[in-house]
């Protein structure tokens, strides 16, 4: 095993404090949980992305359990400072971050553990995770940039699984995970049409992303938008929707995609309103919907 030189992190936990004007997270000193583990892997945190779920988390909004006072954030990049001794695919200096489902590995876990809810997420300089939750991280991309990837990325990328080049692919608001299946489905030879509440970030992504042009619709402008995306698919549907409204939109994203589609359900911006969902099972079957969350 290799040994490490620093002893204590900082990081920031949550208060739990939810009275308006108050922190919601301290910075903290503690002791690293040392000697490592025998499959155990210290890392110095180089990057931290932020993303819906940690102000979800931090304000008392996530629909999950959550145990008091956990560190914040899932979405890291940082270097392996040492291992425990029986630690097989990773070795000091390699680039490495946990990912957020820590007991999803193969599918059939019957355990759930979640970073920043169940367990202690990555928000310090510090952290601490079984090699089984870490992946290696490309050299190629400088720590912010690789800090996106084990959550939003992988969130972005699972959604878009099975999709192939020529497909039409519908993706909600111009947010971390969007962004990223953005890229990933240019790249991948997707049409896109990209939907946001704001008429100026439409024009931004259309200037940024012109060849090939996307397609665009302001949702907030448009209550209607799934007739919309019908009308630019020529009544078809589009083949994919990466799904990030949940509750209000998740209906009739249904409504435009084409028969025997998929719906990723990524998200769950929107109140829950349970008369939204009325129209969910005849929309599934009348569709031939596949609805899914993979990871
Ligand atoms: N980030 C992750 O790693 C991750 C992983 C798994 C699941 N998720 C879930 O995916 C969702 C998006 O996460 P994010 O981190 O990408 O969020 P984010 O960066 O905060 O982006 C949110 C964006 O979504 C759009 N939006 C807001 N309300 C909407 C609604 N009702 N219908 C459609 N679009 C809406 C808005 O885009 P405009 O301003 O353009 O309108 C907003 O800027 C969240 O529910 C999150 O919990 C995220």
């Amino acid at each position: 095993m290799s040994s490490p030189q620093v002893t204590r992190r900082r990081a920031f936990r949550r208060t739990d404090n939810y009275t308006p004007g108050r922190p919601r997270l301290e910075l903290v000193w503690e002791a690293l949980a040392l000697p490592l583990a025998p499959t155990a892997v210290l890392i110095k945190v180089h990057a931290v992305a932020l993303n819906y779920r940690d102000a979800n988390i931090a304000n008392g909004g996530n629909p999950w359990p959550v145990i008091p006072n956990v560190i914040l954030g899932n979405d890291a990049a940082g270097e392996v400072l040492a291992v425990g001794h029986k630690v097989k695919t990773l070795a000091v200096g390699d680039r490495a971050g946990p990912i957020t489902d820590t007991e999803n590995i193969s599918g059939r876990e019957v355990k759930r553990s979640w970073l920043a809810a169940d367990e202690d997420g990555v928000m310090a300089d510090h952290i601490i995770f079984d090699e089984n939750a870490l992946c290696k991280l490309p050299d190629h991309l400088d720590w912010v940039v690789a800090a996106i990837i084990p959550c939003a990325g992988v969130t972005a990328w699972s959604a878009l699984k099975g999709m192939v080049i020529g497909q039409t692919v519908l993706i909600q608001g111009t947010g971390g995970v969007s962004v990223f299946a953005l890229k990933l489905a240019r790249a991948a030879g997707l049409r896109v049409i990209l939907t946001s509440s704001s008429d100026e970030k439409l024009e931004q992504m259309k200037v940024k992303y012109s060849n090939p042009s996307i397609m665009t619709i302001n949702y907030s402008q448009m209550p209607g938008w799934d007739k919309e995306v019908l009308k630019l698919t020529n009544g078809i549907g589009v083949d994919i929707v990466v799904e990030t409204g949940g509750s209000s939109s998740l209906v009739k994203s249904m409504r435009c995609t084409r028969r025997g589609g998929v719906v990723s359900q990524v998200g769950y911006l929107s109140r829950p309103d349970p008369n939204d969902l009325r129209e969910l099972i005849p929309t599934i079957i009348d569709r031939r919907i596949n609805l899914r969350r993979d990871r």
